[in-house]
């Protein structure tokens, strides 16, 4: 049987689609420097990765969550993890405030995304969405589609830890491809992978409170998980998701509008311009949340209805917002 030890889980990979994820009572933090072992800590995280693994399948965010099989047990798809971890923030914390000197605690007017290289060794640095794409962990698709997916995750948890007091100030993701080569969110979400804060007082409650000794870990992750497992009915979240097509002529068409308009900057004295090619763009906003299929979906419109493969290239992106404040 193929086995894989993480600092905090192992995985058994049960066959070519499958794995069995099992949490341990272990917890690290500086990427191993400091470990201990905590009573229940398997069994929480495993139960609060499970509850919020499936309120995000409720809401239709793929993920490689299958199901519990035992208190400290998930089955979930095999993937090929992604090695970039996916942060989202809401308020400045953590290794942003120490990076750029701002206070802890400053609202940010829109949730940040940041992509970090998954290497202990390296101390999982900061990467830019271009080394990334250019070291080829990840391609641009991936990139636009997986910022997309991050957003709305962050929308649904901030709604979800709203309704249960708690405020949700940044959290991690990370994503794989499944067996089916589908982009999916893998590993786990739980107090180790974000940074929750009681609404009314700014109590930590995550894993803050193990990386600054403050005590009572595995009592903040327990009340976590009771007040989600409360949760009855999900809160309706409006979704809004764009996709946008940039279509213009290949090199090789002619394009007489551009030829047109390159005469007139020339008769206009606009020096140095070498060509000018017009395109069309193309906007389209759907009530779900972003996935690899809406934006398979939009390239299938894109071919079939707004563009002539033949002559025209497209270029696609996805893109996530949030039109009311109800998070
Ligand atoms: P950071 O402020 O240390 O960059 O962390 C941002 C978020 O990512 C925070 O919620 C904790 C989470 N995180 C992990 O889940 N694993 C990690 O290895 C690190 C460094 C952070
Ligand atoms: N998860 C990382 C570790 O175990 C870093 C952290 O969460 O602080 O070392």
């Amino acid at each position: 049987m193929e086995r894989y030890s993480g600092k905090a889980k192992d995985i058994e990979l049960l066959d070519e689609k499958e794995v069995k994820i099992h949490f341990r009572d272990s917890i690290s933090a500086f990427d191993g420097e400091k470990t201990e072992e905590l009573l229940n800590k398997g069994e929480v995280n495993c139960r609060t990765s499970a509850k919020l693994f499936e309120i995000l399948n409720e809401y239709n965010i793929e993920t490689h969550y299958l199901k519990s099989i035992s208190s400290r047990d998930l089955l979930c798809e095999k993937v090929d993890i992604i090695p970039v971890e996916i942060v989202c923030r809401n308020i400045a914390a953590g290794s942003f405030c120490r990076r750029y000197g701002i206070e802890i605690g400053t609202n940010f007017d829109q949730p940040l995304v940041e992509f970090f290289l998954k290497e202990d060794e390296l101390h999982d640095p900061l990467i830019t969405e271009e080394a990334a794409i250019l070291m080829n962990y990840l391609s641009g698709e991936d990139a636009t589609i997986i910022k997309a997916v991050t957003l709305a995750v962050n929308h649904i948890l901030r709604n979800i830890f709203k309704s249960i007091s708690l405020v949700l100030v940044d959290f991690k993701l990370e994503f794989g491809r499944s067996h089916e080569g589908k982009l999916i969110i893998a590993d786990e979400i739980s107090a180790d992978t974000m940074r929750l804060w009681e609404i009314n007082t700014g109590e930590i409650k995550d894993k803050d409170r193990y990386r600054k000794d403050l005590g009572d870990v595995i009592q903040h992750y327990k009340d976590i998980l009771e007040r989600l497992e409360t949760i009855t009915e999900l809160p309706n979240i409006e979704f809004n998701t764009k996709t946008n097509i940039r279509i213009s002529l290949k090199d090789s068409v002619l394009d007489p509008a551009g030829e047109v308009t390159f005469r007139s900057l020339k008769r206009n004295e606009y020096e140095n311009i070498e060509s000018v090619r017009l395109g069309k763009n193309a906007s389209i906003k759907f009530s779900s949340v972003p996935s690899e299929s809406l934006y398979k979906k939009t390239q299938e419109i894109s071919n079939r209805i707004l563009s002539n493969p033949l002559i025209e290239e497209t270029k696609l992106s996805m893109e996530y917002f949030e039109t009311s404040n109800e998070g």
